[in-house]
């Protein structure tokens, strides 16, 4: 298959397109590289993916992969861009699309609404355009489980009222899922929006949890603990989300269990909600250093639970998220050591 993979030098990206392309896909990469949080770990991203940073730097230009000549190649874009965009379509004629690029992050949400509008509704709309008129055959993209809001009803099921939306990143999400509604019902082409719930992992993401504790218990720093630490979290390992990613694009659609629906839903988190405090205890038991704490209220736009119902994903695909905590938050130490050099 050829497979469009939006976002690739970011977090969710960078991993779904690796695997791709060890499944033997031809992928492309696209990604504005923008500084949201520190480019060089999307540079290093994309290293790892046989892409330098000379080539990858450059706007509009493809480049193929040191590692994987055939397979991959990296394009420097921002889905703002439309013509450019278009031109790609064109001219890559891709059978599947993951989209994966966003503005991400829910506090930062808060303080640059506009950069959720313009990523997140206009990319998105742009995307949409393009696969409407290349004949892209599924659509694959990233929602959240920030879209429950504050949903009471545990665990949290595709079939809950997600109309209360407590942030704009959780807005935008949530349009992206009735935009790719329409599309699908309009032009007939499939559109699969999956929620992720908290993930984390090697080469994650600066502005998250794992990250900003780990980061700060190294350091010394206090690490913040929101809502006095009373809160709890469907964390879910990357390669538990990349699992279902990729089953979710090799599958043939037909398998569905709703046959002709071309417009589809999933959760895709872990199944199980860690409490936040066992979560930086894990941390700190890996880092075999004890966390200063300042214990903070609750911020606004978070929720206090989230749990992920996956029946409708195990089913369809056949997905099983296993990662316990631990072998997860171990995995990302050791990368983080390795990656900053620490002893
Ligand atoms: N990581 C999580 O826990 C989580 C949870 C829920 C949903 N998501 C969603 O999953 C997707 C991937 O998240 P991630 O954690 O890998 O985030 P990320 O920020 O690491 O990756 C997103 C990438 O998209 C790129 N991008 C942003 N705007 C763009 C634009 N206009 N044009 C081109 N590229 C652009 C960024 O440069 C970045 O590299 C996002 O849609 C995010 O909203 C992630």
């Amino acid at each position: 298959m050829k497979i469009l993979v939006t976002g690739a030098a970011g977090f969710i990206g960078y991993h779904t397109s690796k695997k791709l392309i060890q499944n033997g896909h031809e992928v492309v990469g696209l990604d504005n590289i923008n500084d949201y949080y520190d480019i060089n770990l999307k540079y290093g991203r994309l290293n790892d993916l046989g892409i330098e940073r000379k080539q990858a730097k450059k706007f509009n230009f493809i480049t193929v992969s040191k590692i994987f000549p055939n397979p991959f190649k990296f394009i420097r874009m921002d889905l703002l861009h439309s013509n450019a965009l278009k031109d790609l379509f064109i001219n890559e004629k891709f059978d599947v699309v993951c989209h994966l690029a966003a503005q991400a992050g829910v506090r930062y949400s808060l303080e640059n609404p506009e950069a959720y509008v313009d990523s997140n509704i206009v990319g998105f709309l742009n995307i949409l355009e393009c696969c409407r008129h290349n004949k892209i055959k599924h659509l694959v993209y990233a929602s959240s489980s920030s879209v429950y809001g504050l949903n009471k009803k545990i665990p949290f099921e595709v079939s809950d009222n997600v109309d209360q939306p407590i942030s704009l990143y959780a807005a935008t999400k949530k349009s992206n899922e009735l935009m790719a509604h329409t599309y699908s019902h309009l032009y007939g082409f499939s559109t699969t929006g999956l929620r992720f719930f908290t993930v984390y992992g090697p080469w994650g993401r600066p502005d998250m949890a794992m990250f900003l504790f780990t980061e700060a218990i190294i350091k010394g720093n206090p690490i913040m603990v929101f809502n006095n630490g009373n809160m709890e979290r469907d964390f879910t390992y990357i390669d538990d989300i990349v699992e279902g990613v990729v089953k979710v694009i090799e599958t043939p659609l037909k398998i569905r269990s709703i046959k002709k629906d071309t417009y589809k839903i999933y959760n895709i988190g872990n199944n199980k909600s860690v409490k936040l405090m066992d979560f930086i205890k894990a941390i700190e038991k890996s880092l075999g250093i004890k966390a200063k704490k300042e214990m903070q209220p609750m911020q606004s736009g978070d929720v206090v639970k989230t749990w992920a119902n996956v029946d409708e994903l195990i089913k369809d695909y056949k997905y099983s998220p296993g990662t316990p905590i631990k072998k997860g938050v171990d995995s990302f130490i050791d990368w983080y050591k390795k990656y900053y050099k620490f002893k």
